[in-house]
């Protein structure tokens, strides 16, 4: 069923008398309204990866945005991650700017003290504490080096809708992890890792990416929460990540799980030549493996204009040791911000001109497919969560 945004039509109707302004910067605002989805449409009911497990610690608050939620992460007094919104109740400060103590997070604006539960334990001076005292908080878990967070209905958190990544502490892979921002609606994002026809052109030096990942066509399967894409790139030169196969010719095999809210899954196999036909182009045989690289990706929307790129790059433990995967990583780095440069261009040229529609190739197929799981998901944002002020 498709929603009807309610908020588009005096948006578009204000565009046009914005266009006649020449306001650009509020022309650029409504191409959000008309071409991408509202932040609004993001879908809640998932697990987002909001931060590396390094940068949540308990002697200061870590600040993030997710879904246009401003967010405070902290460890406890037992080394759990607690998320809150970023908001006091009193006066509306940021928690972020607050202290960490043994019994929670203290506002440092007038010193309010909410337990990990966000409920406010102490007001000074004041004895009274009233019940709407709380910050909203969330469901929270920490895996493979990512702290997830569950911005929907905390009664639809469920831990076995946690995507299974290949990233730290795997027990089967080695991995190293990093993040990239970018400024440009997460739709971008998602619309790049969703077809690889861009690989020769974006990352043809990064990737050594050859001409045949623009010419032959995944196969694109719906699942549960996403897509299944699967590919042969046969009789071609490997990718630069393909360790010591690096630019020999072999048969690459590369599948990937891409599920709500933007989280790549991803398995590459550089087989030997005619591995693909032995397989009837379906999943290679072990025997004709000869190197295996897995990856994580996780677009996280931040803001209506601002996403943050969450990426782990894995090996099979039993074959090599941190310093090849972290040359991996290398390789990835670059070329992701080979990704970046073109993005945030693109969403530039978007931005000047809001009017004009995208035309649709063969290779779009996949977006097509997950922008109607967006639309499938997206529908169950909470309103904002509206604190009173509590008079002190
Ligand atoms: S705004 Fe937080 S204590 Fe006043
Ligand atoms: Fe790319």
């Amino acid at each position: 069923m498709r929603r009807v945004n309610i908020f588009a039509l005096p948006v578009v109707r204000a565009a046009r008398r914005l266009q006649a302004s020449g306001n650009a910067a509020d022309n650029a605002w409504i191409f959000w309204e008309k071409r991408m989805p509202l932040i609004a449409e993001i879908p809640l009911n998932c697990w987002f990866v909001a931060a590396s497990s390094r940068d949540v610690v308990a002697s200061h608050p870590f600040a993030m945005t997710v879904a246009d939620i401003p967010l405070v992460m902290y460890r406890n007094s037992a080394g759990m991650p607690v998320v809150m919104e970023d908001r006091c109740v009193h006066r509306l400060a940021p928690l972020s700017l607050g202290r960490i103590e043994a019994a929670g997070i203290r506002c440092m604006y007038h010193g309010l003290l909410f337990a990990d539960d966000g409920i406010c334990r102490e007001i000074p001076g004041q004895d009274l504490i009233p019940t709407k005292a709380r910050v909203r908080v969330f469901p929270v878990i920490e895996r493979h080096g990512w702290i997830w967070v569950w911005p929907g209905a905390p009664e639809l958190a469920d831990e076995k809708l946690l995507p299974r990544t290949i990233a730290a502490d795997h027990p089967e892979w080695l991995t190293a992890q990093s993040s990239l921002d970018y400024d440009a609606n997460f739709r971008l994002l998602i619309d790049n890792l969703l077809d690889f026809s861009h690989l020769p052109f974006v990352h043809g030096k990064s990737f050594g990416a050859d001409a045949k990942w623009a010419t032959v066509r995944p196969s694109v399967k719906r699942q549960p929460r996403g897509l299944r894409i699967e590919r042969w790139i046969a009789d071609a030169p490997a990718l630069a990540s393909a360790r010591g196969l690096a630019g020999q010719i072999c048969d690459t095999w590369q599948g990937y799980d891409f599920l709500v809210p933007g989280v790549l899954i991803m398995e590459t196999c550089y087989c030997k030549v005619g591995s693909a036909e032995r397989a009837s182009h379906g999943r290679p045989e072990p025997s004709d493996i000869v190197v295996r690289n897995g990856a994580t990706q996780a677009v996280t929307a931040m803001t209506p204009t601002t996403s943050r790129y969450f990426y782990a790059t894995a090996i099979p433990r039993e074959e090599a040791g941190q310093a090849m995967v972290d040359q991996i990583l290398d390789v990835s780095a670059k070329a992701f911000f080979e990704d970046k440069v073109m993005i945030e261009a693109q969403q530039q040229r978007i931005n000047r001109s809001p009017d004009t529609e995208v035309m649709p190739s063969a290779g779009d197929n996949a977006i097509t497919m997950f922008n109607a799981i967006l639309r499938e998901f997206g529908t169950a944002r909470q309103p904002p969560s509206r604190s009173k002020i509590v008079m002190t």
